[in-house]
């Protein structure tokens, strides 16, 4: 098998699909890795540690697309790529098709076989290869939220942690999930008031019971989000609902009677954003205001970090990767439901249930 790795293309992105120690691997099992020339840089992996794991360097993207059985990214294809894309190709990166109908269109009409991380899923019924961007996502958003709430930045000039004698940074996270509980903890961390809302009663007693009081925990209804927004110096969006675009959960409303100058940073963008007035921005240009009020929904926030990032991509992806190098695709995704999850396009058609409906082809 031919696995190609090309260079991510989009803004700011510095991850890559493969480690040098991953090539080792695929390479150990038989496979021939096409490697882009400089696709491991911005992650501090160099050329030479692919040759030396094995790999085949090659400068030109269209050559790793053309002759790769199956292509390993990170993000999904972006429009310059989509002629790149080889009839009946396989494809295993972050897709996201809920949110991008473009690009479901090119893969039904050039037959790929599209696997994406997101909908691959664990035996728990968890998504093993959403999880660690999640987490750094979730973690990141506190960090980036308490860089633009700075003045010079157009925040409110509210410090998060505050000092003894003033009122500490409210943070707001709407959804308690993987991105939303890591975020808490980085906000708790920080010294804020932190508040947390999920439809998830499960999930909302795990967080009570970890940080016993000190963070709110709130069932997420209309009422209880008008109030706590209204208050949020940093509100982060984090709702998923697997495979469809995300709902909208913060009004316009709700947004317009935040103080000036507070900060908004809606992981969920990739989905489509949970937040009625976000809408997606990139690593040049993160940030925009609207109603007095900062806006950042960039997505692909783990490229902030390209080196953990990748390891920690790289490690949920492997035994997937060295499953589909051992057995081959379709004999892989046979054997391994979780994995068969993943699919997301075959043969022409939208095969996930929920993409499909969301792209009103079920
Ligand atoms: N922007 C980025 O760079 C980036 C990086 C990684 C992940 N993400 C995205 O972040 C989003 C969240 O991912 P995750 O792994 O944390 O998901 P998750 O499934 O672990 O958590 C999502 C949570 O949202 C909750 N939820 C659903 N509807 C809700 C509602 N109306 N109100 C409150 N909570 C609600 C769910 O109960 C769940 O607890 C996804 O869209 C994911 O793709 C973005």
């Amino acid at each position: 098998m031919k696995i190609g790795v090309p260079k991510e293309i989009k803004i700011g992105e510095t991850r890559v699909s493969m480690t040098p120690s991953l090539c080792r691997r695929c390479v150990s099992l038989g496979a021939k890795v096409l490697i882009q020339k400089s696709a491991g840089l911005s992650a501090g992996f160099t050329d030479s540690e692919y040759r030396e794991a094995g790999a085949v360097l090659v400068s030109d993207a269209a050559k790793v697309w053309k002759s790769a059985d199956l292509v390993l990214k990170v993000k999904e294809p972006l429009p310059s790529e989509y002629d790149l894309l080889q009839d009946g190709q396989a494809l295993f990166t972050y897709l996201h098709l809920a949110a991008g109908p473009a690009l479901a269109k090119i893969l039904q009409r050039k037959n790929i076989l599209g696997i994406a991380y997101e909908t691959v899923e664990g035996a728990d019924g968890s998504y093993p290869l959403l999880k660690p961007m999640s987490q750094i996502a979730g973690r990141l958003a506190i960090q980036v939220g308490a860089y633009f709430l700075q003045s010079q930045y157009g925040g409110s000039g509210v410090l998060l942690g505050g000092i003894p004698g003033t009122l500490p940074g409210h943070v707001v996270v709407v959804g308690a999930g993987n991105s939303g509980a890591h975020a808490v903890q980085m906000a708790a961390g920080m010294g804020a008031r932190v508040t947390v809302l999920d439809l998830d009663t499960r999930k909302l007693e795990l967080l009570d019971s970890e940080y016993r009081g000190r963070v709110v925990t709130l069932m997420s209804n209309p009422a209880n989000l008008e109030s706590c927004v209204a208050d949020a110096d940093l509100l982060i969006g984090a709702v998923l609902i697997p495979a469809a675009k995300a709902p909208t959960v913060v009004t316009n409303a709700m947004v317009s009677r935040m103080r000036p100058g507070s900060v908004i940073v809606d992981i969920a963008i990739d989905q489509g954003g949970c937040i009625e007035s976000i809408r997606p921005t990139s690593h040049k240009e993160p940030v925009y205001k609207q109603h007095g009020v900062v806006h950042y929904a960039v997505p692909n926030m783990p490229a902030l970090v390209g080196r953990t990032s990748t390891l920690g991509l790289t490690q949920a992806t492997e035994p997937y990767v060295a499953m589909i190098v051992q057995r081959g695709v379709n004999a892989a995704l046979a054997a391994h439901k979780g994995l068969a999850k993943g699919v997301n396009t075959r043969d022409g058609r939208i095969t996930n249930e929920a993409v499909a409906k969301e792209l009103g082809c079920a």
